[in-house]
């Protein structure tokens, strides 16, 4: 763990600490925006930490050292909430940091990351959970909220101590032993009704470990001609059925972390036709990228699930389109680069997706005609903050209302760098691709945390 910076206040034991204040008078005007691309540009009053005015008439109500942000030409949308985000803190600052990996988050637009729970040592206890939500608040550029383990060590043997992360000052609202399946069904039958009790998320990494020894890359011709071990689909599936039939029975609700195949998506719209809570997501590179991308070997593209084929990537799309697949969520997975570049089969699965989750959502849903702007509010921000029962986040941009918002260019482009962005990690599958649609700035409760792909570090303004 990064030293005890946060030590004082665990000790203290107070109240969950909210984020920053918002200096009463300190106020940001957006202006000649369109609110979720649509109607005519307008402004919109940001004080307080809430949207205090949308119109003509809403510049009045600025004071004079109110900040100005030109949304001429921009879409105005409700932050990003992510429900998959590794940061890689504790255990592996060489690759992520709470602090930049909340940089990535806010270049990107998001307001809200969930950190999963396999660092080192795995957050499977309050003390991890507490400090990765305190951590986040003292960086102060996103909210990070902790996603405690299902199982200790991640082991999947004995469950975690849900409730007491649960209740402790990081509160954690979503359990996963992501990186591992949650593979014995009684464990997790456990977990589901311990998450029923708790009113928490069990989300689970839908991977049957027996089909999937030494697998790298996806089941199919690719895998095949390449000579790599393959990875079936049914891997995936069968863990997605049997959940799905293990949240009714336990009148719970489960969700599956980036969903991969069509057969997924057949199985999630089966299950919600039988009335069972399950909710799913899905990454940018399953909705842009497939396994001819392996022919180079470059281990870039080592991921899990792994790439798949066109047909799934197809499948993936409409079923986001049509609401079978809730929302997008990065699976933002940082790795050195000796885990990287190497030997495919022996390098790390991930690849980095917060600075770049924007861009391939425009790419794939929006420019096709499968999303508008207000899909992509719903994929991004609303679904994502419903599912995992945060209040404050993924609200409609109305007056009232808290003001986690981004600022989006639609009409650039902007080529990626794995250097350049804000990640320790530079595994981004997108190198030097050009990419359409870009963040200009990211609001967190009225505070501007980024703005022209730079940072603003708590306390600047
Ligand atoms: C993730 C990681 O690196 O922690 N890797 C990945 O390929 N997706 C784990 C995970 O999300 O399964
Ligand atoms: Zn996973």
């Amino acid at each position: 763990m990064s030293g005890n910076r946060t030590g004082d206040a665990v000790l203290t034991g107070d109240a969950v600490p909210t984020g920053d204040a918002v200096p009463a008078g300190s106020a940001v005007l957006i202006r000649d925006v369109r609110v979720y691309g649509e109607g005519e540009p307008t402004d919109v009053l940001v004080t307080g930490g809430i949207v205090a005015a949308i119109g003509p008439d809403a510049a009045a109500g600025a004071g004079e050292d109110a900040e100005i942000l030109d949304g001429a030409g921009q879409v105005l949308l409700p932050g990003f909430v992510d429900l998959h985000t590794h940061l890689r803190e504790p255990g592996r600052e060489d690759t992520e940091t709470i602090d930049s990996g909340s940089a990535a988050a806010a270049l990107g637009g998001y307001t809200a990351v969930f950190a999963m729970a396999n660092t080192s040592p795995v957050a499977d206890s309050a003390v991890v959970t507490d400090h990765v939500w305190r951590r986040g608040q003292e960086v102060g550029l996103v909210d990070v909220h902790p996603v405690g383990a299902v199982t200790v060590g991640l082991a999947g043997e004995q469950l975690a101590e849900m409730a007491t992360m649960a209740s402790g000052v990081g509160r954690v609202r979503m359990f996963s032993d992501d990186g591992h399946c949650v593979h014995d069904p009684l464990i997790m039958r456990r977990a589901l009704e311990y998450s029923s009790a708790l009113d928490v998320l069990v989300a689970q990494h839908a991977e049957e470990p027996r089909l999937t020894v030494g697998s790298v890359a996806h089941e199919g011709p690719t895998a095949a001609r390449l000579g790599l071990t393959g990875w079936p689909r049914a891997a995936e599936e069968s863990i997605v059925a049997r959940d799905a039939l293990l949240a009714r029975d336990a009148g719970a609700r489960v969700h599956i972390c980036h969903a991969s195949t069509a057969g997924t998506v057949e199985l999630l719209k089966w299950a919600r036709s039988q009335g069972i809570s399950i909710t799913a997501e899905v990454t940018p590179h399953h909705l842009l990228l497939d396994d001819s991308r392996l022919e180079t070997y470059d281990a870039v593209n080592r991921v899990n699930p792994p790439l798949r084929e066109a047909s799934d990537v197809e499948a993936l799309r409409r079923g986001l389109a049509e609401g079978v697949i809730d929302c997008v969520a990065t699976d933002h997975a940082p790795h050195a680069e000796q885990d990287k570049c190497c030997e495919f089969a022996a390098a790390r699965p991930g690849m980095l997706g917060l600075e770049t989750a924007l861009s391939i959502v425009v790419s794939t849903m929006l420019r096709p005609g499968l999303l508008d702007w207000r899909g992509v509010a719903k994929v991004m921000s609303e679904r994502p903050a419903e599912i995992v029962g945060l209040d404050d986040q993924g609200r409609p941009i109305e007056v009232g209302e808290p003001a986690n918002l981004v600022l989006v260019d639609p009409d650039t482009e902007w080529t990626v760098h794995g250097p350049e962005l804000a990640s320790v990690a530079n595994n981004t599958p997108y190198e030097s691709m050009t990419l359409p649609a870009k963040v200009t700035a990211t609001v967190l409760r009225g505070r501007i945390t980024a703005r022209d792909g730079k940072v603003r570090p708590k306390g600047d303004r």
